[in-house]
Parts: structure tokens; C-alpha cells; sequence
């Protein structure tokens, strides 16, 4: 990592970096390093971009994953409420899903996911600078980011949680490209993790047959060369006004801060405790939402790359229902050797859903150096976001 730059120096770069970009003339498809104007000089002739700002690319370094040791099938669903594999296969393409027990809990997922994902970096913990972490199912309020920290002794990151749903880690990667894109950092990791078990209500069929609970990294590691950086391409979005279709709200029915009068120390009663809802969901809406906004987001991100689909090699898509990963393959004309799908084996796992998928591919041999990797993840929010990648 590089040492911190002066208050001086930031400003002076902030000015630099102001003038350069004024004096440029934008370029879609020039290549990262001809759209930051890497090399060019200034008008007294002093370069414009100062060392600790020096532009680099970003690079999949590793890739890790982590699933509870406890599995659910169908047929144990069936057991709990109306339903039958058929029906759950059919509508879902999900057999079973994981779910925590035990002392498993977000943080050991995450922590797990991403010592392996360092480890196949060959990256020493020590050595990371930030850590993200996509879930929305922290272990603590706070967030979760700093227990996985210490849980794998990252004692010099900055970590963080990042609460972007089911389309967490692709916005969390996205950030993590910009982090080393500036040249000020040599390696982030970024987790997707999501322990969703906690508030799925086991009474709801049209809900507890999708979620289950897993964990997957990668460590982005930095490059000299702007050109070499993995992200080609992305697309980022979210609309609130269709909130209400996906939620876990907060609810809380006696004094909490916030939403009435605290008790004072003379009340002899502690405040009470606010707790988030089960999850509620209009199925029919986020999939309609699904099928309209992740072949958009995809040709977004495939514009912004250059890249057309034919140059595709693998569709890494959140696992949330297999009808809409067939959907978005075959907008493309992706066969099935291209797509990437293990909702079988482990249903939505939310924001480790993708990572999860990316991860296992590459264990498998099925992603190799080189390769074009379209991704895309959505959800609650509503968010959504893409990014084309080249391994
Ligand atoms: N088992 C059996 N029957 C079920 C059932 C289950 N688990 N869940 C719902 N049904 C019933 C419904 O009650 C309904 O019965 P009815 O016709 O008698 O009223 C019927 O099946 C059809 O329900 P519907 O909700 O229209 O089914 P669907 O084809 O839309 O499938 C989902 C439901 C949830 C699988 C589907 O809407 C979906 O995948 N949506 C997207 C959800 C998602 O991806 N969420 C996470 C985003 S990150």
C-alpha cells in the first residue's frame, strides 16, 4: 500500500486531475488508460496525474466460497408447509438450499469464503487493504465487515458492509475496481454473504421454498497497466418506488428510540427491542422486474464494453429463479454450456449468490484466465446492476 498522500497533496492532485480532465477530449472505446489521459502533461509541462494517484487496472486474483454444513431439500420443505418438488423445481429450478446451525453464523460464512479466496490469491491477509462486505443479514447492526476482519487478521483494512440486497456483490466489486483504479491500493477483497434463513418465515410457501444461506469472495489485486484491469464494463441502478415488493422491514412494537420517548434510568425498564420483519414478497412483481431489467442492464454493460454477446463465454446471473437465467440466455443466444446455474443445489443465496456461482466455476475449470464473464445481480431495493468482466 502506498504511504497517505499530504492534505497538500490531495488538493493539488484534485486540481491536477480537474485541469486534465477539462483538457481531454472523452473517448467511449479508447481503453481505460486513454480515458484518464495516463501520461499527458500538464501546459507548464509537469504531469498531471501526481505518483500516489498513478492510474492501475484491477485483477480477479482469487476466488473463494463457503455453504453451512446443513442442507434443506424439497421434500423437507413439503414436511413444513404445502407444497412438493415438483412444484418447487418446476416454478424454481431449486432441489435444496443451506441453511446456518449451530455456531455458523454471517461472519464465519464470510470469513470462510474469503480465507480460501486469499489463499488461491496467495495474498497474505496482513496485506489487504480493504475489505467489502455485500450482505443484508449482518451478525450485528453495525455491520459484519470488522468480525470477519479480525476473524482472518486483515489487521491493516478498512472493512465495511455494503447493504445493496441481491445485488450486493457486483456493486461491491464494482467498488472494489474503483479502489485499485486510483492506484492507491494494492489489494481489496470483496464478500458476498447472506444468512437470510434468519428471516425467512417458515409458514410462507411463497417464500421459504427460495432463500438459503452461503458465503463467496474475491481478492481484486492491482495492476500497472490501466488496460489489464478486469472490469470492461458495468451498470448500476436502483428504483425505491418499488420497495414494497421486496422487504424485511424494521419493526419494533414497544419504546425504541427513534419511534417514541426513551425510558428513563427511574422507569426501572430497559427500552424495548426492535427487530426486522420476515421477509414479504410479491413473487410475481420482482420477477417480472427480473425479466425486464437484467437483459437491459446486461446490453448496458456489454455497450460500454465493447463487447457483443457472441464474445460471451460464461453468464454468471444471481441464482434467484432458473426461468429467469434461462430468460436472459436466451436474449442473448447463450447456450447452455455458457450459463452458469447452481440454484439446484443452493437456492438464492442473496448477496452470495454470484460470488458463490463465479467461485465454483472456476473451481471446476469452467472459468479460465481470459475468459469474457457477464454478470449481473438483482433485488430488494429495488436494485440491479451488471458489470462484463475479462478474467
Ligand atoms: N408450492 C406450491 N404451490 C405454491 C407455492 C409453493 N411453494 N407457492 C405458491 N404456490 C401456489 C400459489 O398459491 C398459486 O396458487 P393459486 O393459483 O391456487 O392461487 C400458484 O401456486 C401460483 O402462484 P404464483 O405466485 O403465481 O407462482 P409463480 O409462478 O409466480 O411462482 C415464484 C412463484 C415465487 C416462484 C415466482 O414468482 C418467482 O420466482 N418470483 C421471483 C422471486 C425472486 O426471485 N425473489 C428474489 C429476488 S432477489
Amino acid at each position: 500500500m502506498f504511504g497517505a498522500p499530504s492534505m497538500s497533496a490531495v488538493a493539488s492532485s484534485v486540481a491536477s486531475c480537474a485541469r486534465a480532465s477539462a483538457a481531454r477530449v472523452p473517448s467511449r472505446r479508447g481503453g481505460y488508460a486513454a480515458r484518464l489521459g495516463v501520461g499527458a502533461k500538464s501546459a507548464r509541462g509537469a504531469s498531471v496525474v501526481p505518483a500516489a494517484f498513478t492510474p492501475a487496472g484491477a485483477k480477479i486474483a482469487g476466488v473463494g466460497m463457503e455453504l453451512p454444513s446443513q442442507s434443506l431439500t424439497n421434500e423437507d420443505l413439503a414436511a413444513l408447509v404445502d407444497t412438493n418438488d415438483e412444484w418447487i423445481r418446476t416454478r424454481t429450478g431449486i432441489g435444496k438450499r443451506h441453511v446456518i446451525s449451530g455456531d455458523e453464523s454471517l461472519t464465519s460464512l464470510a470469513a470462510g469464503a474469503a480465507k480460501k479466496a486469499l489463499a488461491m490469491a496467495n495474498v497474505d491477509a496482513k496485506d489487504v487493504d480493504v475489505i467489502i462486505l455485500a450482505t443484508s443479514s449482518p451478525d450485528d447492526a453495525f455491520g459484519s465487515a470488522c468480525t470477519v476482519q479480525a476473524e482472518i487478521g486483515a489487521s491493516g483494512a478498512l472493512a465495511y458492509d455494503l447493504t445493496a440486497a441481491c445485488s450486493g456483490f457486483v456493486v461491491g466489486l464494482v467498488n472494489g475496481v474503483h479502489f485499485l483504479r486510483g492506484g492507491e491500493y494494492e489489494h481489496v477483497l470483496v464478500i458476498g454473504a447472506d444468512v437470510l434463513s434468519r428471516y425467512v418465515d417458515w409458514r410462507d410457501r411463497g417464500t421459504c421454498i427460495l432463500f438459503g444461506d452461503g458465503a463467496g469472495a474475491c481478492v481484486l489485486s492491482k495492476t500497472t497497466d490501466p488496460n489489464d484491469c478486469c472490469l470492461l464494463g458495468f451498470d448500476m441502478h436502483s428504483d425505491g418506488t418499488g420497495n414494497g415488493n421486496l422487504t424485511s422491514k424494521f419493526t419494533s412494537e414497544s419504546q425504541v428510540c427513534g419511534t417514541a420517548k426513551p425510558t428513563s434510568e427511574s422507569d426501572g425498564a430497559a427500552s424495548g427491542v426492535g427487530s426486522f420483519a420476515n421477509i414479504a414478497m410479491n413473487g410475481q412483481e420482482v420477477f417480472k422486474f427480473a425479466v425486464r431489467t437484467v437483459p437491459d442492464t446486461l446490453t448496458k454493460s456489454l455497450d460500454k464494453a465493447g463487447v457483443s454477446s457472441e464474445e460471451i463465454d460464461h453468464l454468471v446471473l444471481h441464482q434467484a429463479n432458473q426461468r429467469i437465467i434461462d430468460g436472459a440466455a436466451k436474449k442473448f443466444g447463450l447456450g447452455k454450456e455458457k450459463v452458469v446455474s447452481n440454484i439446484e443445489k443452493y437456492g438464492n443465496t442473496s448477496a452470495g449468490s454470484v460470488p458463490i456461482a463465479m467461485a465454483e466455476a472456476v473451481l471446476e475449470g469452467r472459468i479460465k484466465q481470459g475468459d469474457i464473464v457477464a454478470t449481473a445481480g438483482f433485488g430488494a431495493g429495488l436494485t440491479w446492476a451488471s458489470a462484463i468482466l475479462r478474467w
